[in-house]
């Protein structure tokens, strides 16, 4: 069992070695960094025994058919992009366990065909909006999405071409209800609940509805050292204060808001900030909570971008509801969790975003956490315990083979 868990650690070593950055790992949508690591997991898949294709939307896939040729399948994965500084096993590691599942299934008529997809885009890490690759396979694709930009200015649509994909060929990445089983993923927790309660594995009840927008203030810059406080429009300070406000509202109402990005203009030490750029991250197990509070942020930025003389925008980048994981794939999940010894498996809400949020709207999706250090995630520090893989493989091939066996009987 442990070999197989060092082989799964050793290949996320190996894609972690795939960065645009020589100092830390970064890999984002259609890079070139994403084709080669899309190219070493298609060496993985063929080794498990699955046939291979990168589809029209740069997700990698890999088939294995069930006892007759055809069937609906049961599909597995995670993404293969990432965050910038990222861990290793974010995404990677649910792509890996997904690979080692179907190598050890290869010879076993299941009732289902098994594919395994490595999403291309999960993080939204490179044009702001996440869940492209997944949204692409589910068909819920928005055509605005063709002029996101990224930060040199390059569109979605433009690097699509740049990685070799055909933006008019994108609805062949969809697919339909009737072709497909379900969805399983495996996932680090990326939070402390698993390691606080000395437990290895949980099953993912829902996921946190989540929504991203870029914020602006805008003031006047002006001389740092000329200009008397009261004649100031400084657009940092204003942010800055409503970065504070971000953090009060959110515990007070217990949400997860975050700014993880901010950027003063035009950005001179002795230059007073004209315009100030920053994101929020918002996000809430129950979506009408995480409205509400960010009404009463908006409502913050006004107040205090009118005491300041300053103007407040707020775009949307990003928006993905709350979904809740299928009882049936659930039940599947703890079924695998209970054959690793563990009787009375934990349960909770993920508070990270994942791809069953956008696959769910094509097929059913449970997934299964597994404990991760101190519960960091998207930082370098990302780490996991050989036993705990193992233990989630175990899992994993238990939560397939106890649908296999519900699909049998049906
Ligand atoms: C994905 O990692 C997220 O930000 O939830
Ligand atoms: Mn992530
Ligand atoms: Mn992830």
């Amino acid at each position: 069992m442990t070999p197989e868990a060092r082989l799964i650690l050793d290949r996320c070593d190996e894609l972690a070695a795939i960065s645009s950055a020589p100092d830390r790992l970064e890999r984002v949508h259609l890079s070139p960094e994403h084709a080669a690591a899309n190219a070493l997991v298609a060496g993985w898949m063929e080794e498990a025994g699955l046939s291979t294709w990168q589809d029209a939307a740069g997700n990698q896939c890999g088939r294995m058919e069930g006892a007759t040729p055809g069937l609906p399948a049961l599909l597995l994965g995670s993404h293969i992009d990432t965050v910038p500084d990222a861990g290793r096993y974010d995404g990677m590691l649910g792509v890996l366990l997904a690979i080692q599942v179907a190598s050890r299934l290869r010879s076993v008529d299941l009732p289902f065909a098994l594919e395994v997809v490595a999403f291309s885009d999960e993080e939204g890490t490179r044009f702001g909006t996440a869940l492209l690759g997944s949204r692409a396979l589910a068909g819920t694709w928005d055509d605005e999405w063709w002029n996101l930009t990224d930060k040199d200015g390059i569109s979605l649509a433009e690097a699509f071409q740049d990685f070799g994909l055909d933006p008019a060929r994108l609805p062949g990445a969809f697919r339909r209800p009737e072709q497909l089983v379900g969805y399983l993923e495996a996932h680090i927790e990326q939070g402390p609940i698993l390691e606080d309660a000395d437990r290895r594995l949980a099953v993912v009840t829902s996921i946190a509805g989540a929504r991203r927008f870029e914020l602006v203030m805008t003031g006047k810059a002006g001389h740092a050292g000329g200009t008397p406080f009261d004649r100031r429009r400084d657009a940092l300070v204003g942010a800055s204060e409503l970065v504070v406000e971000i953090e009060r509202l959110s515990k007070q109402h217990e949400v997860i808001g975050t700014v993880g990005r901010m950027q003063a203009f035009p950005g001179g030490v002795n230059v007073i900030p004209g315009r100030a750029e920053f994101s929020l991250d918002l996000r809430a197990e129950f979506d009408d909570d995480r409205d509400a509070v960010l009404q009463a942020i908006h409502d913050a930025g006004l107040a205090i971008a009118s005491r300041r003389g300053l103007e407040f925008e707020q775009h949307e980048l990003y928006r993905a509801d709350a979904v809740v994981c299928d009882l049936d794939l659930r039940a599947a999940v703890e079924a695998g969790i209970r054959s690793t010894g563990d009787s009375d498996p934990l349960a909770f809400w993920s508070r990270a975003g994942h791809d069953g949020m956008a696959v769910v709207a094509v097929t059913p999706f449970a997934m299964l956490f597994l404990r991760c250090r101190g519960g960091v995630s998207h930082h370098p520090d990302e780490s996991v315990l050989v036993g705990d893989v193992a233990a989630a493989l175990e899992a994993f091939t238990g939560a397939v083979t106890t649908l296999a066996a519900r699909h049998a009987q049906r």
